[in-house]
């Protein structure tokens, strides 16, 4: 393969802003966020380019105040599944033969959008509606998905820059064509840069899409939407359903102009979805690609010879941040019971020091987890373990939600490696720790190699360098994403190609070539002079 000269702007990623007390951007924010608070937006399916409600409405309610509706959404049914199908594969045929450079550049405008203009409106959205403090929300909406837009451009060139050898006489090309049919795109709350993501990185590779939100991230989706409309995106490219998953689903799936399916969100959603596809396989006119990002039980192993305090920092901002409920975020740590002593003492200070609450105030380091399901998930689990002689509560353990779907950060220290919260994803800001004597090494990493279905981020602490190099290996096959003194959040695009494999999805890393590859279906033409 040969690869021709780049013309994409060279993609560096955004700059995280800080949002410094009396800081200009801070009070930009701030207005932002009380504009938002005070206004109940209407949230309209976009079908082809066109509004439409159908009268069918949720209330999109503010996590840490669930009395606060910031919203109200129209649902899809099938038949609007059904138009919005029919309107993606109707704009496919012009935007499939649009030269990629300018599919590139809507995006790229999209970028510049976010980054200036767009930035505040993005944020403030994601705050109040997935309850992300002001950090959490500019990591993930504004540099994350402007990092996904700059780099999947760069990618692009890439892909179509590879072409096979040819000889005199003879000239070899590869065709990189879009997929042939509709891409449904189906995402989470927890990140608003995943979200958008899904349906624009098919786009950009020439396919049009049927994108299916989270009810609970739906003002910063649509808020989304709405600035890729103001960039240029042509009307039925990237159709806007938010709905019932299993219905929206059942519709798209069973269509046989289905290639291909961008899923990110739980195992039991994703495989549900492959047991449908399965179904349906002899209406495809294709195969369709199934890319999937799923869940995990992200784990932190600490080595005797680890830096306690950096292992501290690591396990709290790891297992809390955004209280949780990132697929990344430390849910199991296996800790040398020579470092407990030193370790659980920090762990205690830090996490009584952390704060919760409105992450809208700028002082709270966790707002609420997502929603009432997810709370009684946590509040169940929290009594399970209060109830269970062997585990002990360490810190936190608490849970309220009068107002908000509040959960404290909470560490678990269980006897048995495989008690429940070791191996099932809970997804909110619950840590579990097992303890093992120094003197079993071997038999805690055999634990943390195979203690869980998933693989999806890792993250090793030690500092003798041949132990590094074993646990790296002895561990290859447990994570996608995996860190060496480091916690196992927070992959940038174009620096931690980010995805897992087992349980925890195709690994077609989001935000790399290897991503976007799945979106095209080569074509190689032989000419002959
Ligand atoms: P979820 O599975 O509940 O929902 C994801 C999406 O699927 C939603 O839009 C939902 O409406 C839709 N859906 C549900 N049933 C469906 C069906 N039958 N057909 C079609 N669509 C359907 O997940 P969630 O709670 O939104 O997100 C949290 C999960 O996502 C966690 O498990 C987390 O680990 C995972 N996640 C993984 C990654 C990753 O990169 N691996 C990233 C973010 C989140
Ligand atoms: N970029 C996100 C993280 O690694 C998914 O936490």
């Amino acid at each position: 393969m040969t690869h021709g000269s780049f013309r994409v702007p060279s993609p560096v990623n955004e700059p995280v802003r800080d949002y410094a007390p009396g800081s200009a951007e801070r009070a930009s924010l701030r207005a932002e966020l009380e504009r938002q608070a005070s206004e109940v937006v209407e949230i309209p399916l976009l079908i082809g380019g066109e509004e439409v409600r159908t009268g069918n409405t949720i209330d999109v309610v503010c996590p840490h105040d669930h009395g606060h509706v910031l919203a109200r959404a129209h649902l899809a049914g099938p038949e609007e599944t059904a138009r919005a199908i029919e309107a993606s594969i109707a704009a496919r045929a012009e935007w499939a033969d649009v030269p990629w450079e300018e599919r590139a550049a809507v995006f790229l405008r999209c970028a510049e959008l976010l980054a200036g203009p767009w930035r505040d409106r993005v944020n403030a959205s994601t705050m109040l509606g997935q309850s992300k403090t002001c950090h959490q929300a500019e990591i993930d909406a504004a540099c994350e998905l402007i990092d996904f837009w700059r780099f999947n451009a760069f990618y692009a060139e890439e892909l179509y820059a590879e072409q096979p050898e040819s000889g005199p006489g003879m000239w070899n090309r590869l065709e990189h064509r879009p997929l042939d049919g509709f891409v449904f795109a189906i995402t989470p709350f927890n990140f608003t840069s995943i979200a958008a993501n899904l349906p624009t990185a098919p786009a950009l590779v020439g396919n049009t899409a049927v994108w299916k939100p989270s009810d609970t991230a739906l003002l910063s989706n649509w808020v989304t939407m709405q600035m890729m409309r103001e960039a240029g995106l042509p009307d039925g490219v990237v159709n806007f359903v938010a709905g019932d998953g299993p219905t929206i689903g059942a519709t798209a799936i069973a269509d046989p102009r289905l290639a291909g399916i961008h899923f990110t969100g739980s195992t039991a959603t994703f495989r549900t979805i492959w047991r449908q596809v399965a179904e349906n396989i002899d209406r495809y006119g294709q195969y369709p690609r199934i890319v999937g990002e799923t869940g995990g039980k992200d784990f932190v192993f600490a080595h005797p010879s680890a830096d306690v305090p950096s292992l501290a920092v690591a396990l709290v901002r790891g297992a809390f941040e955004y209280q949780g409920q990132k697929c990344s975020a430390a849910s199991r740590a296996y800790v040398p019971r020579s470092l407990w002593g030193e370790l659980s003492e920090l762990l205690v200070e830090m996490t009584r020091e952390l704060r919760m609450g409105d992450p809208a105030d700028f002082t709270n380091f966790l707002g609420a987890v997502i929603d009432a399901r997810a709370f009684a998930k946590h509040r169940d689990a929290l009594a399970a373990a209060q109830a269970d002689p062997a585990v002990e509560v360490l810190v936190g353990g608490g849970c309220d939600d009068s107002v908000g779907y509040f959960v404290e950060p909470t560490i678990l220290v269980a006897s048995d490696p495989s008690y429940d919260t070791m191996r099932r994803e809970l997804f909110g800001p619950i840590l579990t720790v097992w303890v093992y004597d120094d003197a079993q090494l071997d038999e805690a990493v055999a634990q943390c190699a195979n203690g869980s279905e998933y693989a999806l981020t890792g993250a090793i602490f030690a500092r003798d360098r041949l132990v590094i190099r074993k646990l790296t290996h002895d561990l290859r096959f447990a994570a996608g994403n995996f860190y060496v003194n480091d916690k196992p959040t927070g992959a940038v695009v174009g620096q931690q190609p980010f995805g897992g494999s087992r349980a925890s999805g195709t690994n077609d890393k989001a935000g790399s070539m290897l991503n976007l590859q799945r979106w095209v279906s080569a074509r190689t033409i032989k000419e002959t002079f």
